[in-house]
């Protein structure tokens, strides 16, 4: 079938396969080119289909050498409909791991699951062993408990007051007043058991009753912190509640380690354009006027660029592992920097529907959205007949 883009809100209801395999290919490039990274031999990475989670088992795989397993939670292809995006490079990647002679298999289903887990225990012993690393990247909407069977849903609220500022739509360019009444306490709730660190902590217990963790063994799940801009949606809201409580895990998790010699950080990213972040308010215009003056510094990085730094420079650097003074690894240390930060919020304060396809990227926003779902690459003919039903290798 012919593949064109079908948008509908905050997502694009088709993907395109040769793209997502180009975007793949790209990403691959990218850490080649940085040189090899003494880094973890067998790593599992939970929600590694798609951004930063997809990213950090490219740079494993292909900065490393690590053979993977990737969990994630997408949608297979049927005739005449697509896959979703995380499914296309999914597959893109295994066969590229395969031409590399690399070990990579797949698991699709839900992470916050018991029987998820226990299969991917039952693949590491029976393939691997035991794992060096795990990387924790899920970013979902609803969570079904396993212990008590409750669907939590969170939410994207301030907390306290309502929230009023501008934000955009960025498929139409247009900058409005948007208004968020809080939360209430159970959005507070809800939103904690979903994005919080309680299904991080089940994994690495049940990991390490099985005794699939390797001496040594590390687990990294990712953080957001963010500008003043964003605060009262974001880091002071429920989702940073949520981040909080995450972080807060890391240690608990460190504890648990101990024995091992492992450890549990959390690093702090960058804000990229993502299936997750476009569906939050604010944080699209914010993004556009921070590409913009990322771009011109010569500082922009996407999710390869951040995981490839993260391994090379922080996890992986043969010395220290270097932390801020709560703990944290800070990979968003460059969109922090003051000269970015005093940039964006002058920008910010002069952006509305007239100037920001000037002082914003704009045009990259919705570039980087396009290519999430595999369109808008070069080297890839978007008018050719293309077979939807591509598999995963691993999973058929
Ligand atoms: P993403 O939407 O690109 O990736 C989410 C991944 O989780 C996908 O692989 C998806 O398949 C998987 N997933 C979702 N629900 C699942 C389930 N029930 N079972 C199994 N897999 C499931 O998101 P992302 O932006 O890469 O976010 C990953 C992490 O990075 C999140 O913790 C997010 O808060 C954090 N982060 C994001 C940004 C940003 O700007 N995008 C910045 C800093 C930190
Ligand atoms: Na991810």
């Amino acid at each position: 079938m012919i593949i064109e883009p079908r948008m509908r809100g905050f997502i694009c209801l088709t993907a395109h396969p040769e793209g997502c395999a180009q975007s793949i290919k790209n990403q691959i490039e990218y850490v080649k080119s940085k040189g090899e990274i003494n880094g973890p031999k067998r790593v599992l990475v939970v929600g590694a289909s798609t951004g930063f989670g997809l990213a950090s088992r490219i740079t494993a795989a292909f900065g490393s050498g690590a053979s993977t397993i990737g969990v994630f939670f997408e949608k297979e292809p049927a005739p005449g409909k697509t896959a979703t995006p995380g499914w296309y490079n999914s597959a893109a990647f295994e066969q590229e791991a395969q031409k590399a002679g690399l070990y990579a298999k797949s698991i699709n289903g839900d992470a916050f699951s018991d029987e998820i887990k226990q299969k991917t225990i039952d693949m590491i012993k029976s393939d691997l062993g035991q794992v060096d690393l795990i990387i924790y990247s899920l970013a979902s909407p609803v969570r079904l408990h396993p212990k008590t069977g409750v669907l939590h849903r969170s939410a994207l609220k301030p907390i306290g007051q309502t929230f009023s500022d501008k934000t955009v739509d960025f498929h139409t360019g247009v900058v409005s007043q948007v208004s968020i009444e809080p939360a209430v306490q159970e959005d507070i709730d809800n939103t904690v058991v979903v994005m919080g660190g309680e299904d991080w902590t089940m994994w690495i217990e049940a990991m390490k009753n099985a005794g699939v963790l390797a001496d040594g063994a590390t687990t990294v799940a990712y953080s957001y912190i963010g500008p003043e801009v964003t605060e009262a949606v974001y880091r002071k809201g429920t989702i940073g509640r949520a981040k909080d409580h995450l972080e807060a895990t890391a240690f608990e998790i460190s504890d648990v380690l101990k024995d091992l010699g492992g450890k549990a950080y959390v690093s702090v990213n960058k804000a990229l354009v993502t299936q997750a972040s476009s569906a939050i308010p604010v944080i699209p215009l914010y993004i556009s006027l921070l590409y913009k003056t990322m771009k011109e510094k010569g500082l922009h990085e996407g999710c390869i660029e951040q995981m490839q730094r993260l391994f090379a420079d922080r996890l992986y650097n043969g010395g220290e592992v270097s932390l801020d003074d709560k703990g944290r690894i800070r990979i968003d240390d460059w969109e922090m920097r003051a000269d970015v930060q005093d940039t964006v919020k002058s920008l910010w304060s002069k952006a509305d529907t007239d100037t920001l396809k000037e002082i914003g990227d704009l045009a990259g926003y919705k570039h980087d959205f396009l290519n999430l779902f595999g369109f808008g690459f070069d080297g890839v003919d978007y008018l050719a007949d293309t077979d939807e039903m591509v598999n995963i290798p691993s999973i058929l």
